[in-house]
């Protein structure tokens, strides 16, 4: 693969919307961000799935832009009530476990953080 066609379909970070650069990883070359830390592994196949190291995790969650552009679900906050929150599904590369979902609360003085 040339550095032309890596350009070619260069990805921006779907969570603070800079590039990402292609990296080696531990597994391969991966797309990174360096700004937030995102990883996206080039995989033969081509899936949604977002790995994460755990440590950088929470860093990048407590981050406003992390949750820009993220879609909303019917979940209620553990902290207010409300009823609607912004929801991410997230792969840890630690561990073969499946997805970890991360709420954060769409009432915006509360901005309560919670997982599944
Ligand atoms: C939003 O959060 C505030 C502070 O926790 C709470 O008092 C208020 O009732 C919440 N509003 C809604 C619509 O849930
Ligand atoms: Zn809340």
């Amino acid at each position: 693969m040339s550095c032309f066609c890596i350009k070619a379909m260069l990805l921006f970070c779907p969570l603070c919307s800079n590039a990402l650069t292609v990296g080696q990883g531990e597994l391969g070359l991966d797309f990174v961000c360096e700004t937030c830390s995102f990883v996206h592994q080039i995989d033969q196949k081509i899936t949604n799935r977002v790995y994460y190291k755990l440590k950088e995790l929470d860093d990048v969650l407590g981050g406003k832009e992390a949750w820009e552009n993220v879609d909303s679900t019917e979940a209620e906050c553990p902290k207010c009530s409300h009823k609607r929150a912004y929801f991410m599904q997230i792969q840890t590369r630690s561990a073969d476990e499946p997805m970890t979902t991360f709420y954060k609360c769409c009432n915006a003085s509360c901005n309560n953080q919670w997982r599944e």
